[in-house]
């Protein structure tokens, strides 16, 4: 038998399609084996059957097959870019983080910016939360910020988080659609949870379509601690505030958009950076203790409630530039893993139970999604200052500690790492009372109060298109009764609001309660 590995190309003789020799880099195989022909498979006779001994063909076929990882389960499409952050105003009375502790100290950062109900491959323009996680890459390790462009949330308990994801992602028998709010199933959950009145107010507001990620507030959303080296707790609201300003687009103009260029926010950021034009943002805190907190009608622990800012400002204390691009996407936006219990000493969680969920969360998905445990090895992930511990093998290790001793207490001389008992990381000693239950608390219980303020806040322009965002999504409800019981909830925040969204969806009249507590009646079109 004629065993060849020869070009088959009619015409092309035995010559494969090099590079002429320009002094580039060799191709080889992962083994590192100099590879002579890219172009044919090695096959018995000219036209014969392949062979099995091709090495080369096989590795080559076997790593594309396994090129996909899962998206992530929510904030799959994401576009991300390095920098820096600053600190401008030291806070070491606050918090015991190094990096907050002088001006001028700096820390590489790396930021990524998504949407959360679409796949991977959706459009930029939805309307949509997004996504704005930052990693800090401190000398006391990663500290990451996982924050949103809206400073409040749909729910107030974890537990509810699957079923808010599974209701606005596409439908699970007809699978669609990919990438808006607007049907039945997301509509139908949120009409049945008034606590996230709230927040449709922002998502039908222009904050759910940005102009581009560089145009955006962030938010850290939940109640954080800080705290200082004496032990001492301050409550902490993160805000970032983009120096370029807030702008978004029309409603009109992102269907457009979406239609002629649905990558258009992650060209934007790209093209920003390549062209020096680097975006940035000022990071804020809004601090208060438990006196300032007791003082509202509302729970800081309740993450579908803001801090107003004319109660308590937003102190400026750092500022984040975007300054270089990634060099491979999936090896950095696509790899890089955010958890907010990633702090570092000084920053601290509070009981916001949405915060504890995420807690859990975040850390168990990646397991997953990045193959095992040893994802934090994946140089985007990896802290830049000296890291030492015993956490050892599991698939993909590459930093098993060295030496005999894995454990700890050991008596050895060269033992390795000790815990530091002045310096490591310490828990907040939170005082904890109470019995056990399964039930929200009081405080937990307003949830039209502050989507009123948010709507009265905004400017008629933007009240309008707050009401034309709300007919437009829920004209394309075809379950009557879901209509009906979603416009229910708008005059316990605005009875102008409620009565325009009435009529642009053609209801006879949505009435006004007196007592909030009352559900409304109102007609439906004959
Ligand atoms: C991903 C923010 C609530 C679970 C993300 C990302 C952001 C984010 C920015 C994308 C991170 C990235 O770019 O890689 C938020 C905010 C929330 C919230 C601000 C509420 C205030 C929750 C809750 C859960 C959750 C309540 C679950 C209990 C997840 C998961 C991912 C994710 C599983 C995917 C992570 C990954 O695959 O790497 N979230 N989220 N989130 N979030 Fe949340």
């Amino acid at each position: 038998r004629d065993v060849a590995s020869r070009d088959r190309n009619p015409g092309q003789g035995g010559e494969t399609h090099q590079h002429p020799d320009d002094g580039g880099p060799r191709l080889t195989t992962a083994q590192g084996v100099p590879v002579a022909d890219n172009q044919n498979t090695l096959t018995a006779g000219p036209r014969g059957p392949a062979l099995l001994e091709d090495f080369h063909f096989r590795e080559k076929i076997f790593h594309f097959d396994h090129e996909r990882i899962p998206e992530r389960v929510v904030h799959a499409r994401g576009y991300g870019a390095h920098g820096y952050f600053e600190t401008t105003d030291a806070i070491p009375d606050l918090t015991a983080a190094h990096l907050f502790g002088a001006v001028g100290r700096r820390v590489p950062v790396f930021t990524r910016f998504s949407t959360v109900a679409g796949s991977k491959g959706s459009p930029d323009l939805a309307r949509d939360v997004r996504g704005f996680a930052v990693k800090f890459y401190t000398e006391e390790g990663n500290w990451d910020l996982v924050g949103n462009n809206i400073p409040v949330f749909f729910v107030q308990d974890a537990m509810k988080f699957p079923d808010l994801i599974h209701a606005a992602k596409p439908e699970p028998d007809r699978g669609f659609p990919q990438a808006q709010t607007a049907h039945d199933n997301f509509w139908d959950f949120i009409s049945l949870m008034p606590e996230a009145m709230h927040m449709i107010m922002w998502t039908m507001s222009d904050r759910a379509i940005p102009r581009s990620f560089r145009f955006m507030e962030g938010f850290g959303v939940h109640t954080f601690r800080m705290i200082n080296a004496d032990g001492n707790s301050s409550y902490v609201k993160f805000h970032w505030k983009p120096k370029a300003g807030l702008q978004s687009v029309l409603w009109d103009e992102a269907v457009k958009i979406n239609g002629a260029d649905p990558d258009f926010h992650r060209r934007d950021l790209w093209d920003a950076i390549g062209s020096g034009d680097f975006p940035e943002w000022d990071l804020g805190v809004q601090v208060f203790d438990d006196a300032f907190a007791d003082a509202f009608g509302f729970d800081v622990l309740d993450s579908t409630k803001l801090i107003p800012e004319e109660d308590c400002p937003v102190r400026i204390i750092g500022r984040m530039v975007l300054d270089r691009r990634v060099d491979n996407m999936f090896a950095e936006t696509e790899q890089v893993a955010f958890c907010t219990q990633n702090v570092v000493p000084g920053i601290g969680f509070t009981n916001d139970p949405l915060l504890q969920g995420r807690n859990f969360s975040y850390l168990d998905t990646q397991i997953k999604r990045l193959g095992g445990p040893n994802f934090t090895h994946i140089p985007i992930n990896a802290p830049r200052c000296p890291m030492h511990h015993f956490q050892q093998d599991g698939h993909m290790a590459m930093h098993n500690p060295k030496g005999r001793a894995n454990y700890e207490p050991n008596g050895w001389a060269q033992g390795g790492p000790r815990a530091d008992p002045k310096a490591g990381y310490r828990h907040f000693a939170q005082p904890v009372e109470g019995e056990s239950r399964k039930l929200r608390p009081e405080s937990f219980a307003d949830h039209y109060s502050q989507a009123r303020q948010f709507y009265v806040s905004q400017t008629k322009i933007e009240q309008g298109h707050i009401a034309d965002a709300l007919i437009f999504e829920l004209s394309k409800v075809e379950t009557l009764a879901i209509r009906e019981r979603m416009v229910a909830h708008l005059p316990h925040i605005d009875a102008d609001l409620a009565r325009t969204v009435g009529d642009g969806l053609g209801f006879d009249a949505v009435s006004t309660p007196h007592d909030p507590a009352v559900t409304p009646v109102m007609d439906l079109p004959s």
